[in-house]
């Protein structure tokens, strides 16, 4: 029997096609065109309100577009319900655990949910509890965990039926360096072993460290797409900031020595760093992150 999957192995993981979302007289997200490969790690970045979240809840089926639509692994959106829900892994932005469940209970609950075979649900939840490094905590409450531990169990939970693509909404927010880098190591481990992942974050070093191609959103938009690097070069891969009264200039420019030709004939103080991609971010949204 020829494997469904092998068929659909090459080309693209995600395709959203003009996908768009009004919510009443908010246009939330409109006629996003996007492809995601197999085997990428994906960045949305942008923006509070830039429709992020929305794009993730049309593409995981928790809310339906209002125009396009959009393929997981071949199957259409809301069409192949029961197909995509087996290929998709879902990391809400918001915790929703069940508090009132033991760690194991709640990644129980989910395999049930799933259908798994009982043999195959307690061996998974070893693996998983063992490789988010919460095996020891497997019978605590949910509820008593910390923010990052917590968010280490919404990721073994949606990695509980073998998803293909994964969907982490603002994976690593509020959580301190040592254990949000435990979290980018679990995110690239998983990777490696062939998960397609797509993520939003206002962690812009986040994005540049860990995506392969990044999109930045704003106003239900998609206004850049590309590698960080090809995103840098884009805005200018050297930056000449210059202090005065009325704030910070940001000037880009294409190499060193433009760079130090300007800043030479400024008189306030300036001060020329290699661009990164919080200042194309910037440059391209107008805002600072969060705002
Ligand atoms: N259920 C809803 N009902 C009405 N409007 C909504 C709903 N969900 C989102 N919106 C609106 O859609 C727009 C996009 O919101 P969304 O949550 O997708 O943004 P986001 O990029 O995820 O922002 P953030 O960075 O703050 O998480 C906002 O204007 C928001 O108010
Ligand atoms: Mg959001």
């Amino acid at each position: 029997m020829v494997n469904q999957s092998s068929l659909r192995g090459a080309g693209q993981m995600i395709e959203l096609r003009q996908l768009s979302k009004q919510y009443g007289n908010i246009q939330a997200v409109t006629g996003l065109d996007l492809k995601i490969n197999r085997g990428e790690i994906f960045g949305l970045l942008g923006p509070n309100g830039a429709g992020k979240t929305t794009t993730i809840r049309m593409l995981t089926m928790l809310t339906r577009p209002s125009s396009g639509t959009a393929l997981i692994n071949g199957y259409e959106i809301n069409r192949d319900f029961s197909k995509i829900k087996k290929e998709i892994g879902v990391v809400p932005q918001h915790m929703n655990l069940d508090e009132e469940l033991t760690a194991r209970e709640n990644l129980e609950l989910h395999g049930r949910l799933h259908k798994m075979p009982r043999f195959q649900r307690q061996q998974r939840i070893q693996e998983l509890l063992a490789y988010v490094e919460l095996a020891d905590r497997a019978h605590d409450l949910a509820g008593k965990f910390s923010g990052g531990m917590k968010r280490r169990l919404m990721i073994a939970r949606a990695l509980m039926h073998y998803p293909s693509v994964l969907f982490l909404d603002e994976p690593t927010a509020g959580l301190d360096p040592q254990t949000r880098r435990k979290i980018w190591d679990l995110i690239r481990r998983m990777n490696s072993e062939g998960m397609t992942v797509l993520l939003t974050t206002h962690y812009i070093e986040e994005a540049e460290v860990l995506c392969h191609r990044v999109g930045i959103m704003d106003r239900g938009r998609l206004i850049a797409l590309g590698t960080p690097a090809e995103l840098k070069k884009r805005a200018g891969e050297v930056v000449v900031e210059a202090f005065s009264r009325s704030g910070t200039e940001y000037r880009f420019f294409a190499n060193r020595e433009q760079a130090l030709e300007y800043a030479g004939s400024h008189t306030e103080n300036v001060v020329i760093r290699e661009a990164n991609l919080e200042d194309v971010y910037v440059e391209l949204t107008g805002r600072k992150v969060g705002d």
